[in-house]
C-alpha cells in the first residue's frame, strides 16, 4: 500500500539541536492517498449519525483535500459508551499486564516507523509544514514518545509507607477511567503521541476529539492502533468541530479526565464544564508569551540563530513560541541586522520541496488574524524591519516578519499572534528584563542567552515559566515535563510527571499485630 523509501538525502536541520542534524530526509509521496475519513469507534469506522461530514483544506493552495465525518454530541455518547465497556472491570484491556499495555505502544512505535514517510507527507499536506520538519522533527518525536510510554508502563509504581500504628500502608497508580483528549493541528501527529503515550501506559481508555483543521494523520494512526493489536474501544478518535463535539466531550458526565491543548480561552471553557459536570480532572496545556532574554555577552551570532528559530520554527505556530526577543541595548542594533538577515534568507515554499523552510499558515482564518496583527503593530508605531506581507497568490504564506522598537504595550507584545512574527525589544538592565519578560499573563517557557552563569542563574530563578532553555531553546524531549505556569495551563505532560497525570493515587492500609522492627 506505501511506497517504500527509494531515495535519501542528506538535510541539516537548524532546529532542535544536533539530536535532529543530518537526518536523512527521504522523498515525500507527493500525492499521498487518503485512506480513512470516517469515525473510529470500538476499533471500527462509521458515519456519524447525523451523516454529516466536513471537508479538510490543503494550506498550501487552500483546495479541499477530503471529507471526513462530522462527530456531534451523539457520536461522543457512542464513542464514551464504548471507551467504558473497554475499561470495565474484567475487560481484556484491565485484566492486561502493564508490561503487555507496554508491548503495544512498542508495536505502535514501530507502525509509525514503518509508515513514516506516508505519515510525515500526509502531515505536510493536510498541516502545511515543510516536509522536512515533519519527517526529521515530528515523525521523530511521535516514534519516540510511544516507545518512551511503552517503556514507563511497568516501572511506575506506588511507595510502602512508615505509616505511625501497626499498620502497613502503600500506595499504587491506578487509572482515572475514560479519558476525553482534545488536541490542535499546530502538531496534530504529535499531541496525539503526548495524549495517548501516557492515557495507554497507564491502562486508561480513551474518546480524542482531533483538530477540524486536520483530522487526516490521527485517522491513520488509528488504523495503526487497530493493527497494533490494542483491544475494541480503548482508543476511539472523532473528528469534528469544538463548539459540538469538544463540548460534549468536556461535558461528559462518564469522561473521568479531560486532557486539552489549545487556545487559554477554550482552556478557560474546558475548566468550568469539568467544574459545573462531574469535576473531571483537567490537564491544560495553552497558549503563551514566552520571552527570549539576549544579554550583551551572549555568543551574538548563535542568539540570532535561536531566537530566529525559536520564533518561525513551525510558521511561529507554537504554543512555547519565542515571541517576545529582549535584547540589551549595546548590542540590540547588530541584533536587528543579523536578525533581519536571516529572516530574509529564511526559504519560503512549496512545503513538500526538501529545501523549504517556511510553508503556509494553517487556514485562511489564522492567516487574516496574523495579517491584522501586523497591521496593528503599523499602527501603533513599531518599525517593520522585514515582511509582513502575504507570500505568493494562492494558500496562506506569510514572509517572515521582524519588528523592531517595540513597546511592552502594543498589542503585538501582549497577545498571542501564532504566526511568523518576530517582535524585538530593548532592554538596559537586566531586573528591566526580569519584570518586563514577567509582565504577561502566559508562563509557558523562556529562553536566556548569555555566557555568564551567575546571570544564567539569576535569570532562570526569576523567569516565569514552566521551562528554561538557556543558550537553546524549543528542546522538548519525552522525559521531561511540559507545561505552563498561569495561564499557560495545569499540569504537565511527557515524562514521570506527565504520566501521573493519567492516574489516582489509592492508599492502602492494613491492619497488622505488630510491626516489624
Ligand atoms: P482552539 O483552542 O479553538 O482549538 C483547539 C482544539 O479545541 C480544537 O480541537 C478545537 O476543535 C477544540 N475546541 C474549540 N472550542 C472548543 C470548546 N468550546 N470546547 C471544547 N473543545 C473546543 O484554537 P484555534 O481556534 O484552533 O486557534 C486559536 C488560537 O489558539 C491560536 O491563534 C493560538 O493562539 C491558540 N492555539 C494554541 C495552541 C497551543 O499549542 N497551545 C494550539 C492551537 C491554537
Ligand atoms: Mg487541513
Amino acid at each position: 500500500m506505501l511506497r517504500s523509501i527509494s531515495h535519501h538525502r542528506l538535510t541539516t536541520l537548524p532546529l532542535l539541536g544536533a539530536c535532529y542534524s543530518m537526518t536523512a530526509v527521504p522523498k515525500p509521496i507527493a500525492n499521498p492517498e487518503v485512506f480513512y475519513t470516517k469515525l473510529f469507534i470500538n476499533n471500527e469506522w462509521c458515519s456519524s449519525i447525523s451523516g454529516k461530514s466536513f471537508p479538510t483544506i490543503d494550506p498550501s493552495n487552500g483546495q479541499v483535500i477530503a471529507y471526513v465525518a462530522e462527530a456531534e454530541k451523539a457520536d461522543v455518547d457512542v464513542a464514551v459508551k464504548a471507551a467504558r465497556e473497554a475499561f470495565k472491570l474484567g475487560s481484556p484491556w484491565r485484566r492486561m499486564d502493564a508490561s503487555q499495555r507496554g508491548e503495544l505502544l512498542y508495536r505502535l512505535a514501530n507502525l509509525v516507523e514503518r509508515d513514516r514517510v506516508y505519515l510525515a507527507s500526509l502531515e505536510t499536506m493536510d498541516n502545511g509544514k515543510p516536509f522536512t520538519q515533519s519527517y526529521s522533527v515530528d515523525l521523530n518525536a511521535v516514534v519516540n514518545v510511544y516507545k518512551y510510554f511503552a517503556g514507563i508502563a511497568d516501572k511506575y509504581h506506588g511507595k510502602t509507607i512508615p505509616m505511625d500504628g501497626n499498620f502497613f500502608c502503600y500506595t499504587q497508580h491506578e487509572p482515572v477511567g475514560v479519558c476525553g483528549q482534545i488536541i490542535p493541528w499546530n502538531f496534530p501527529l504529535v499531541m496525539q503521541g503526548w495524549k495517548l503515550g501516557p492515557a495507554l501506559a497507564s491502562g486508561n481508555t480513551v474518546v480524542m476529539k482531533v483538530a477540524e483543521q486536520t483530522p487526516l494523520t490521527a485517522l491513520y494512526i488509528a488504523s495503526l492502533i487497530k493493527e497494533a493489536g490494542f483491544p475494541p474501544g480503548v482508543v476511539n478518535i472523532l473528528t469534528g468541530f469544538g463548539h459540538t463535539a469538544g463540548v460534549a466531550l468536556a461535558q461528559h458526565m462518564d469522561v473521568g479526565k479531560i486532557a486539552f491543548t489549545g487556545s487559554t480561552e477554550v482552556g478557560k471553557l474546558i475548566q468550568q464544564a469539568a467544574g459545573t459536570t462531574n469535576l473531571k480532572r483537567e490537564t491544560l496545556e495553552l497558549g503563551g508569551k514566552s520571552p527570549c532574554i539576549v544579554l550583551a555577552d551572549a555568543d551574538l551570532e548563535h542568539a540570532v540563530e535561536q531566537c530566529h528559530e525559536a520564533l518561525f520554527f513551525n510558521m511561529g505556530q507554537c504554543c512555547a513560541a519565542g515571541s517576545r526577543t529582549f535584547v540589551e541595548e549595546s548590542v540590540y542594533d547588530e541584533f536587528i541586522e543579523r536578525t533581519v538577515e536571516k529572516a530574509k534568507l529564511r526559504k519560503i515554499g512549496n512545503p513538500f520541496d526538501l529545501d523549504t523552510q517556511h510553508g503556509p499558515q494553517i487556514s485562511k482564518e489564522q492567516f487574516e488574524k496574523i495579517l491584522s496583527y501586523i497591521q496593528s503593530g503599523q499602527t501603533e508605531g513599531a518599525k517593520l524591519m522585514h515582511g509582513g506581507d502575504r507570500f505568493g497568490e494562492k494558500g496562506f504564506f506569510i514572509t517572515p516578519t521582524v519588528f523592531a522598537d517595540v513597546q511592552d504595550n502594543m498589542r503585538i507584545a501582549k497577545e498571542e499572534i501564532f504566526g511568523p512574527v518576530q517582535p524585538v525589544f530593548k532592554f538596559k538592565r537586566i531586573q528591566e528584563a526580569i519584570e518586563r519578560a514577567n509582565n504577561t499573563r502566559y508562563g509557558l517557557a523562556a529562553g536566556i542567552f548569555t555566557k555568564d552563569i551567575d546571570r544564567a542563574m539569576l535569570l532562570t530563578q526569576a523567569l516565569e515559566a514552566g521551562t528554561v532553555w538557556v543558550n537553546t531553546y524549543n528542546i522538548v524531549a519525552s522525559q521531561a515535563p511540559f507545561g505552563g505556569f498561569k495561564e499557560s495551563g495545569n499540569g504537565r505532560e511527557l515524562g514521570e510527571d506527565g504520566l501521573r497525570e493519567y492516574t489516582e493515587m489509592k492508599t492502602v492500609t492494613i491492619k497488622i499485630p505488630k510491626k516489624n522492627s
